[in-house]
């Protein structure tokens, strides 16, 4: 069997490199991939986005399946173009992909079917949205309603913070049109924890449960990143809260998008907040985390090309998904100044005396048989282990071996127990 998989990330990789362990896949194409991902897949010239290439590309080379991995083209419509030329599509069609797409849908989503999240306001006029924080002081949080490569959203502790980020949204175009419009939520607090979930339309079966690093420095400092690591299982996450969350959040989730004619297929991503009021949705994304998905997919045990058709198939109740009694750690490696400015083209050195973990490859390249980075985020050093505290120790023992100019990490993913 062969797969086409959409993307290039240390996610991606990290699809792929699971994809290419199953027996039953003989090929795996990557578009546009990366220099890693050239290590498991054959990488395809092609921009995520690019609906029409993919389509041209699929239906050339006929790939059993296409599995599309981003936001973009999932809110683009990819899998609808795919299916309406025939070839099967792992992934939600637009309709439901809104519901990462549009923030303001989500959140009205969740009102209408009593789904626990925090408080909420839509504004697309500055004055009124700045008139209702006043109202309702600091914190508060500001969110952009699109898609904004997760630096949409401003915790504001002061009410000047939150009225300078609608001011930038809404006048000043800080995200082009996914900032016309606004959604302005209540402040909370709480532990997160990202529950991804395979979901076929009808019935759910979640991942183990993982945390992100959403700041660039240890202790949550410093701005919003794409996420510099992340680990499963959560120690917050529960049997208890894990049942909570099934029939409060995730039941609901499901069957309020099929009410809606939104049926949802694919990966199912829910950001939660374990609040002192109990657990509530920070955000829905319409598939794999990044990079959450490079430590959950390590502890995967069941054939992951299974997965995916059974999603496909309507029959994720005929399957079980297996996944290992163990936990892991995957530390991203990002370049100098990131997430601000940084270059491109660093000689990365080391990755071939790494022995305890597999490194994901997020930004690099292949240039005359060296690699380079090429990204912002350049690896994810992912271990897994019987114990948590294990896993993180054999990731930090790789992530210290691999050099290059610039390079930065957290040094305390995973460490956090409060
Ligand atoms: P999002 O892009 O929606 O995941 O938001 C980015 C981060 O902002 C989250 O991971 C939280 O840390 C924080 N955040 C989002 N919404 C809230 C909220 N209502 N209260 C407190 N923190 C929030
Ligand atoms: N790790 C957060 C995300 O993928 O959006």
């Amino acid at each position: 069997m062969t797969v086409l998989v959409i993307g290039g990330g240390g996610r991606e990789h990290a699809i792929c490199h699971t994809l290419k362990k199953s027996s039953k896949v003989d090929k795996v194409w990557c578009a546009p991939g990366n220099g890693g991902i050239a290590q498991d897949a054959e990488c395809v010239n092609l921009k995520a986005t690019d609906i029409d290439g993919v389509v041209a590309f699929a239906k050339e080379h006929k790939p059993d399946l296409v599995m599309v991995a981003p936001d973009d083209p999932l809110a683009l419509g990819m899998v609808d173009a795919l299916e309406a030329a025939g070839i099967r599509a792992f992934g939600p069609r637009k309709n439901a992909a809104v519901i990462e797409g549009s923030k303001s849908f989500a959140k009205d989503l969740m009102e209408k079917y009593h789904i626990p999240t925090a408080g909420y306001a839509v504004f697309e006029n500055s004055a009124d949205a700045i008139e209702y924080i006043k109202e309702n002081g600091a914190p508060i949080v500001v969110k952009a309603d699109g898609l904004a490569l997760g630096k949409g959203v401003t915790v504001a502790m002061t009410e000047e913070e939150a009225i300078e980020a609608v001011k930038d949204a809404i006048d000043g175009g800080a995200f082009g049109g996914a900032g016309a419009r606004v959604v302005i939520e209540e402040f909370l607090t709480g532990p997160e924890v990202s529950v991804l979930a395979f979901v076929d339309g009808k019935t759910l079966k979640t991942m183990p449960s993982a945390q992100d690093h959403k700041r660039v420095y240890n202790d949550d400092k410093g701005p919003n990143t794409g996420g510099m690591g992340a680990f499963s299982p959560s120690r917050f996450y529960t049997d208890e809260i894990a049942a909570e969350c099934m029939e409060t959040i995730f039941k609901p989730t499901v069957a309020a998008m099929e009410q809606e004619g939104r049926t949802f297929k694919g990966v199912l991503y829910f950001g939660l907040m374990l609040t002192p009021k109990g657990p509530k949705v920070i955000e829905y994304n319409a598939r794999f985390g990044d990079p959450e998905t490079q430590a959950v997919l390590s502890r995967l045990e069941t054939d992951l090309y299974d997965v995916f058709n059974a999603v496909i198939d309507e029959k994720l109740d005929e399957i079980e998904i297996k996944w290992a009694d163990n936990a892991a750690c995957c530390v991203c490696m990002a370049s100098g100044g990131y997430p601000k400015e940084y270059e491109k083209g660093k000689k990365i050195t080391g990755l071939d005396d790494v022995t305890e973990s597999y490194v994901f490859h997020a930004g690099t390249k292949l240039a005359d048989g060296k690699m380079l980075t090429n990204g912002g985020r350049v690896l994810g050093v992912t271990a897994t282990a019987p114990t948590l505290e294990e896993a993180i120790e054999k990731a930090y023992a790789d992530v210290r071996k691999i050099q290059f100019e610039g390079a930065h990490f957290r040094t305390d993913i995973g460490v956090k127990k409060a």
